[in-house]
């Protein structure tokens, strides 16, 4: 192992070699990692040790001697202060640039793999992407904000505008401060665990414009509950659904389990495509509509479907991969492990008068093993796990399940890589697709096609 080469407030001059997949530069010194933020590739900086580790340390800049010649200045205000995006301060091209290397260095040093990796497909306009703001109540000088925690604290930086997400919803959150001032609504304090107000979250559906409000609280009694709906929706007539859900644990878990709808529907109706899907407030739905659409229909490509196919959805969510593909498709099956997905899944189904979608509520690893046992005989497995990657269980059934194609959607491209190299004594790898689904930050989504061997 590399020794500890340097010490806390320690001041030097270095030149940044690198930028790794948390957006930070990296800089190494006899070995010795040191990752530095808002730093860049081939900069030469001043930088400043905050914190050693064993293994490695992190530092911030001082001073910037020699820029990148694709820094920027980040569009955001608040960008120093906020935890939410990290590549800001680079031009958005090369934020591709980056992502496309991050997947092919994975699959090179973690899963051993030389592979052709395509370039990142990027976003037209990338910003104001999100259909999701979720952000906490505080108070400041007795005035009530609402805004983003400071990066590893719990300090809230109040927001007036976020440059990622929907500019109305910004306008509802900046409303909704004002509303909580007006009616006195006491707002939670989450040290002394008293209050009331905790969080706003404002879904938009993209096509239809609709969009659901859901405001958090404490306890189940919303002061002043009847005016602050009329003026929310009087002020927003674009707000279909007010749903009030009612959090009393001392925890960082925002929603709780209880919720009632105080205006309008329990869901709001979006398309991706042709396909029609209901959102609750409690659903996982990717929060950029428009790559959303570009890696399903990457998927679409992918699978190469005719009408005689059975098609696996495994970690399916609310069912939108394996719906978006049903129509071209004789059979989905899908399986999620969180019950109430599956409901909207089932839900969904229906709604597109879908009468092929199957689902199941369970593990994927356990599921799928079942349906092996049942003799369902899958064309196609598509696997969307979360970052963690899949279950080697999981990986293990595939490899003798005899299926001729898979494809892998992964939003971490280490657990992708991990198993990618399991997987490569079964499959070829036959392309790997990046899809950039959240500009601005040092995410990046990658859809891998395979086949059997
Ligand atoms: C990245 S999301 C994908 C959701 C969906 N495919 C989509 O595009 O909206 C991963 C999903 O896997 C689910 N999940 C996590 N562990 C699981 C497991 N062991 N088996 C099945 N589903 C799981 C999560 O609840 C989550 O909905």
């Amino acid at each position: 192992m590399n020794e500890v080469a340097v010490v806390k407030n320690q001041i030097l001059d270095v030149e940044i070699s690198d930028l790794i997949n948390n957006g930070m530069g990296l800089v190494k010194i006899n070995g010795y990692p040191i990752f530095v933020k808002n730093a860049l590739p081939e900069e030469k900086v001043q930088i400043k040790i905050t914190e050693v580790k064993k293994t490695y340390a992190l530092a911030e800049v001082l001073v910037i001697y020699q820029t990148n010649p694709y820094r920027v200045t980040p569009k955001c205000k608040i960008y120093d202060q906020c935890g939410g995006c990290n590549l800001q301060h680079l031009s958005y091209k090369y934020q591709l640039m980056m992502k496309t290397n991050f997947v092919k260095e994975a699959l090179v040093r973690i899963g051993k793999l030389d592979v052709k990796v395509n370039d990142c497909i990027g976003m037209q306009d990338c910003w104001k992407y999100r259909n999701k703001t979720q952000v906490p109540f505080g108070v400041r000088n007795n005035k009530v904000i609402a805004g983003f925690y400071k990066e590893n604290t719990h300090e809230i930086i109040n927001m007036d505008t976020c440059e990622i997400q929907d500019a109305l919803a910004d306008e509802i959150v900046n409303y909704m401060k004002f509303l909580a001032q007006k009616y006195s609504i006491p707002i939670y304090n989450e040290t002394e665990h008293k209050g009331n107000l905790r969080h706003i979250i404002i879904r938009k559906a993209h096509v239809t414009k609709e969009y659901m409000v859901t405001l958090v609280t404490k306890e189940d009694k919303l002061k002043n509950e009847n005016k602050i709906i009329d003026d929310l929706v009087n002020k927003f007539p674009q707000i279909k659904s007010i749903v009030q859900n009612i959090n009393p644990q001392k925890t960082n878990t925002i929603l709780g389990d209880k919720q009632k709808v105080l205006y309008g529907d329990e869901y709001i109706i979006d398309y991706i495509g042709d396909v029609k899907f209901a959102i609750s407030s409690k659903s996982f739905y990717q929060v950029n509509p428009i790559q959303t659409k570009v890696l399903y229909d990457q998927v679409l490509k992918y699978a190469e479907l005719t009408g005689n196919e059975t098609v696996i959805d495994a970690y399916c969510g609310i069912g939108t991969i394996g719906l978006y593909l049903a129509q071209k498709a004789k059979a989905i099956y899908g399986v999620e492990i969180v019950s109430d997905a599956i409901k909207d899944a089932k839900l969904n189904a229906k709604l597109n008068n879908f009468n092929n979608a199957h689902y199941e509520v369970g593990k994927a690893e356990d599921i799928i093993k079942k349906w092996q046992k049942e003799n369902i005989k899958a064309d196609l497995i598509i696997v969307d796990p979360p970052r963690k990657g899949c279950d080697s269980s999981l990986l293990d059934t595939i490899k003798t399940m005899k299926i001729p194609h898979m494809i892998y959607v992964s939003c971490d491209p280490a657990t992708l890589a991990r198993d990618l190299n399991i997987l490569s004594d079964t499959f070829n790898i036959i392309e790997v697709q990046p899809v950039d689904m959240f500009p601005h930050t040092s995410h990046v989504e990658t859809v891998v096609l395979m086949s059997r061997k």
